[in-house]
Formats: structure tokens, C-alpha cells, sequence
């Protein structure tokens, strides 16, 4: 797997520590994988640095990690430390955040900017650990600072540890594993990109390409020698292991000619599910399963857009890949491989029909009481202009999102978990963050009405955080609005795994939505598709001390505000008390 994609630094899982670089030095390997022989610890070094890559017919100046794009794929079996020293060689601050890991009471490495920690600045460094526990299948890393993501991220495969079998395929490892990454390719630098909206207040420009692995494929100009190609074998069955890293876009993928069966997603096992079309979300990883076996040949996996919302551009352009069982003497590679049929890009109804057709593959350890009730209203809006800005939005405004109504700030001079910790669980730091993010939205209206008062549009801005106490039993109505304009919105919780009990369409009506829930096998996730002009309910028990970030994955709408953050209290005990913050963490 790793030599077919020629993108892997590290070492098998199952050895007790793995290096990825050579340019560590023995002394500080020694340093930071301490524990060799006690532990099944991996040490990696990940170099932020600028590479220079061809796309789209141009040679480009791009932030990579090691100089790979995608990033190294890390590969651990569940239980593994990981250890990993990230040397910021870049010219912008970067973080990076291990997406979908618990970071059970190691808040410092979860990676988010000024929420857990203040970023990496260039010419520093800050090394990342942390245990990755209790989930299996497919996460990944990503940088948590502005639109660097964009290029900086990579898979982080978690297999079962030593001597457990895989839930599926009768328990046989699948022949190969193939971690592929979607992802969103701009030409022009994405932190201008999204520095030049900031500036303006209108809304980025839309990526020019979309690419799987990094490449975009046959349907773009010069791009047809680079088309991501996957040599697998007539008759295996593997797993392909995907991951959306769009920025701004939800992904249909579909396989000419094969059924996919899904077996996992967001690194929880599901019910098997055979399906010819995925739909993933930006922050969604989805685990597959493919028998190859049709006829000898090559064949597209291809994927667009899902755009669920009206008259809001898109990047509307199909990237594919190439998975090649064909002779060995190439006999077939004249003839141009199958393409599949995606849905159409407004095509609600299948996207809907996936994500409820997934189910936990065990019964769910839900709490059988509630003691948070939560409905946090999410989408858009508009700031009206005030005197000194740019106001590039439609009318004279600048573009907002929020939650509840508060259009989330970060903090520039400290993160809100080191503001919150120094304040030793009572009283903050003050003026970093205030913990008053309302638990209703502050009026109550037809969120999904076809034209809501444009009194409503406007969110206030605040850095607000909502408190829970530890081991609270939370349940939380996440309900997408009209305002402006409708979208499901991918709404992705730090920090936690939660069950998704029911999602619909229009307002959540508690009388008569609460009989919808499923309570026996709903799925478990980290990242939830807000059905457009919808609604879905998330329950998770706080068990994880921190403060952890919720926001929509979709990074428009994150810069514009569309997150909020809990503030998880310590328990009683060590064990159930965030850790001290480690020595190296980055100053702001
Ligand atoms: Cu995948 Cu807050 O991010």
C-alpha cells in the first residue's frame, strides 16, 4: 500500500516505534521516544515546509509537511502513543490538528489555533502526544491555522491492535489497504485566497480543480500523466479507506462498475452497507470494502460536488482516479477506462439516503438520561457594514455565520484552554473568552421558513464557550437556518465521538421528532451532515476535560464564524482532570 502510493513515511504499526525522518538526530529521537521498550510509541517528524509542485499545466509554491502532497500517511494500531515533533520551516504559523482523535485529557495536542494552543510560529517547533485509544479505521491530520489545510494534511490509519480482527470480510485483513484522499486545489495561494475575503468581506474565490491523492486526473489539462493510479488485483477484496479533505466541498464518489460496501466512517465500525455512491463530507472519512472483480480492466472512481445550496457557487468540476487490474502487459490501458454516474450535484435525496443508511455495528452504550438539553441554530448571515471596512458582501454587508447567533472569534493573545487552565477551573483569564454561549438560540423563529426576516440575519460576534461538568450526559439539536441562504453543513465536534440519533428536514419539532431516534445502533462520528434546511441530533456524554471546538468543517464558514467551543471541567482525580500543558507549547 504505501509503495503504490508512494506518499507513506512510517513503519509498520506493529513494531514498538517508527521514525519517519532522518533528520532527526539520535539525541533528540532519544529525548522524545523516551519510553522505547515500555510502550508501543511512534516518533515522527513532521518539517512544515514549502515545496514546489506541478498542477494544472503550472508550477506552484505550496506549504506541505516533509515536502509531500497529501502529507505522510501515519499508520498505528489502536492503543499506540504517538509522538510527533512538528518543525515549523514555513513562512506562516501553522498548528496541526489530529482530526476525529479523543485527545482523552491531552486537550494541548488536539491542535486548534488560540483554542488549544497559540500556533507554531515560524522557525519553532512543538511536539504533539498523544494515545490513540478506543477507535479504529480511518482519521487524519490536518493544519488547524487559516486555509493551510488546504495542503497540509494527510490519512492517519488506526488498525486493530495486535491479535484483534477486523469486524469484517470474516475477519481476514483485506488484501491491500488504500487510504484515498479528496481534496480542493486552488492555483492561487489558499491564505490569499481567504485573506483577501477576510479583507473584503465577500466570499472566497471557489477552488479551481478537485483531486484524489493530491492529483486531479484525466478530465483536467496537463494533468492526465499524473492521474492517481491504483494497481490492485482481479478477484482481492480491499479496503479503501477514504477521507475528505475538501476545504469547502461535500464529495459524491462513485466506482465504475463496483459495488462499494461500507464497513466504517469517521473510525467507528458501521453495519455493513453496499451502495454504488458515497457522499462525504469535509472532515468525513468513509472505510470501504471492493471485491475487484469484473472484468480485467481499468476503471474511474470519480467524485463532484454535493451542493445543497441554492444559487451559491460551487467548484463544479469532477476529479477521478484510475483503479487498474488489468493484464500485465498493459493490453488494456488503450482503451479509456469505465466512468461511473454520479447524482446530480443538488441531489439531496441520495446524499440523505446514504448517511441514513449508516448504523453502528453494535448496539450503542447511550446514557439513558439527558442532562444537557442543547438546540444551537447553525448558518449564515450577514454583518452590515460599519464605517473603515470593506464591505464586499451582497448589499453593502460582509459576509457571517454563527452559531446561536454569536458569530465565533479566536482569541489572538492566548488559546481559550490555556486562558481556561491557568484560572485553575474557576475563574478565566479574563477578556480571552466569557462562558455564556447560550444554551436556545435567543429568539425563536421559522428556521427553515422560505424568507426569513432579514431582522434575524445578523449574528453578534463574541468568543463564548459553553460549560459542562464532567461526565454530563449532553444531547444536542444541531438545526441548520434559511438565513440567507440554506446548506448542510458538516458540523464537526473536537475532542469527542458522538451518536447520531435522527436527522430530518424543516423545523425539529421535539413532539413529534423525539420518536425518530434511534437508540438501538445509531452511528457513532465525529463529523455530522446538518441536512440542508434540516436538522440532526448528536448525543455524547463529557467525559473528555478541555476545551474543544465545534464548528462547521466547511472553511468558509468556519472564517466566517460558524464554531463555538465547549468547556469540559475537570472530574474528580487525576484521571479525570485535563493534563498539565507540556513544556514546549507555543507562545502566542
Ligand atoms: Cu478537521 Cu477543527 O477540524
Amino acid at each position: 500500500m504505501q509503495a503504490s502510493l508512494g506518499m507513506s513515511t512510517s513503519s509498520s504499526s506493529r513494531s514498538s516505534s517508527s521514525y519517519s525522518s532522518l533528520l532527526f538526530t539520535t539525541l533528540a529521537l532519544a529525548l522524545l521516544c523516551s519510553q522505547l521498550t515500555i510502550a508501543k510509541e511512534q516518533c515522527h517528524e513532521f518539517v512544515v515546509k514549502e515545496a514546489t509542485v506541478t498542477r494544472l499545466c503550472g508550477t506552484r509554491r505550496i506549504m506541505t509537511v516533509n515536502g509531500q502532497f497529501p502529507g505522510p500517511t501515519v499508520e498505528v494500531a489502536e492503543g499506540d502513543a504517538l509522538i510527533v515533533r512538528v518543525v515549523n520551516r514555513g513562512s506562516y504559523n501553522v498548528t496541526v490538528h489530529w482530526h476525529g482523535v479523543r485527545q482523552m485529557r491531552t486537550g494541548w495536542s488536539d491542535g486548534p489555533e488560540f483554542v488549544t494552543q497559540c500556533p507554531i510560529r515560524p522557525g519553532n517547533s512543538y511536539t504533539y502526544r498523544f494515545t490513540v485509544a478506543g477507535q479504529e479505521g480511518t482519521l487524519w491530520w490536518h493544519a488547524h491555522s487559516s486555509w493551510l489545510r488546504a495542503t497540509v494534511h494527510g490519512a492517519l490509519v488506526i488498525r486493530p491492535r495486535a491479535g484483534v480482527p477486523y469486524p469484517f470480510n470474516g475477519g481476514k485483513p483485506p488484501a491491500r489497504e488504500i487510504p484515498i484522499i479528496l481534496g480542493e486545489w486552488w492555483n492561487m495561494n489558499p491564505i490569499d485566497v481567504v485573506r483577501t475575503a477576510t479583507r473584503t468581506g465577500a466570499a472566497p474565490n471557489i477552488s479551481d480543480v478537485l483531486t484524489v491523492n493530491g492529483q486531479p486526473g484525466d478530465l483536467y489539462k496537463c494533468s492526465s500523466n499524473g492521474t492517481t493510479t491504483f494497481a490492485v488485483k482481479s478477484g482481492e477484496t480491499n479496503l479503501l479507506r477514504f477521507i475528505n479533505a475538501a476545504l469547502n466541498t461535500e464529495l459524491f464518489v462513485s466506482l465504475a462498475g463496483h459495488t462499494m460496501t461500507v464497513v466504517g466512517a469517521d473510525a467507528s465500525y458501521t453495519k455493513p452497507y453496499a451502495t454504488s455512491v458515497l457522499m462525504i463530507a469535509p472532515g468525513q472519512t468513509t472505510d470501504v470494502l471492493v471485491t475487484f472483480d469484473q472484468a480485467r480492466g481499468r476503471y474511474y472512481l470519480a467524485a463532484r460536488a454535493y451542493a445543497s445550496a441554492q444559487a451559491v457557487p460551487f467548484d463544479n468540476t469532477t476529479t477521478t482516479a484510475i483503479f487498474d487490474y488489468g493484464t500485465t502487459t498493459n493490453t488494456t490501458s488503450t482503451s479509456s477506462p469505465a466512468i461511473p454516474t454520479l447524482p446530480a450535484y443538488n441531489d439531496t435525496a441520495t446524499a440523505t439516503s446514504f448517511t441514513t443508511s449508516l448504523r453502528g455495528l453494535r448496539k450503542a452504550e447511550l446514557p439513558t438520561h439527558v442532562d444537557e438539553s442543547l438546540f444551537f441554530t447553525v448558518g449564515i448571515g450577514l454583518f452590515n457594514c460599519s464605517s473603515g471596512q470593506t464591505c464586499g458582501g451582497p448589499n453593502n454587508t460582509r459576509f457571517a455565520a454563527s452559531i446561536n447567533n454569536v458569530s465565533f472569534v479566536l482569541p489572538s493573545t492566548t488559546s481559550i484552554l490555556q486562558a481556561h487552565y491557568a484560572g485553575g477551573g474557576a475563574a478565566s483569564t479574563p477578556g480571552v473568552f466569557t462562558a455564556d454561549f447560550p444554551a436556545n438560540p435567543p429568539v425563536q423563529f421559522d428556521y427553515t421558513a422560505q424568507n426569513v426576516s432579514r431582522a434575524l440575519w445578523q449574528p453578534v460576534p463574541g468568543t463564548k464557550v459553553y460549560r459542562l461538568k464532567y461526565g454530563a450526559a449532553v444531547q444536542l439539536v444541531l438545526q441548520g437556518t434559511n438565513v440567507l441562504a440554506a446548506e448542510n453543513h458538516p458540523i464537526h465536534l473536537h475532542g469527542y465521538d458522538f451518536y447520531i440519533l435522527a436527522e430530518g428536514f424543516g423545523n425539529f419539532d421535539a413532539a413529534t421528532d423525539v420518536a425518530k431516534f434511534n437508540l438501538d445502533d445509531p452511528p457513532m462520528r465525529n463529523t455530522v451532515g446538518v441536512p440542508v434546511n434540516g436538522w440532526a441530533v448528536i448525543r455524547f456524554i463529557a467525559d473528555n476535560p478541555g476545551v474543544w471546538l465545534m464548528h462547521c468543517h466547511l472553511d468558509v464558514h468556519i472564517t466566517w464564524g460558524l464554531a463555538m467551543a465547549f468547556l469540559v471541567e475537570d472530574g474528580v482525580g487525576e484521571l479525570e482532570s485535563l493534563e498539565a500543558p507540556p513544556s514546549d507549547l507555543p507562545v502566542c
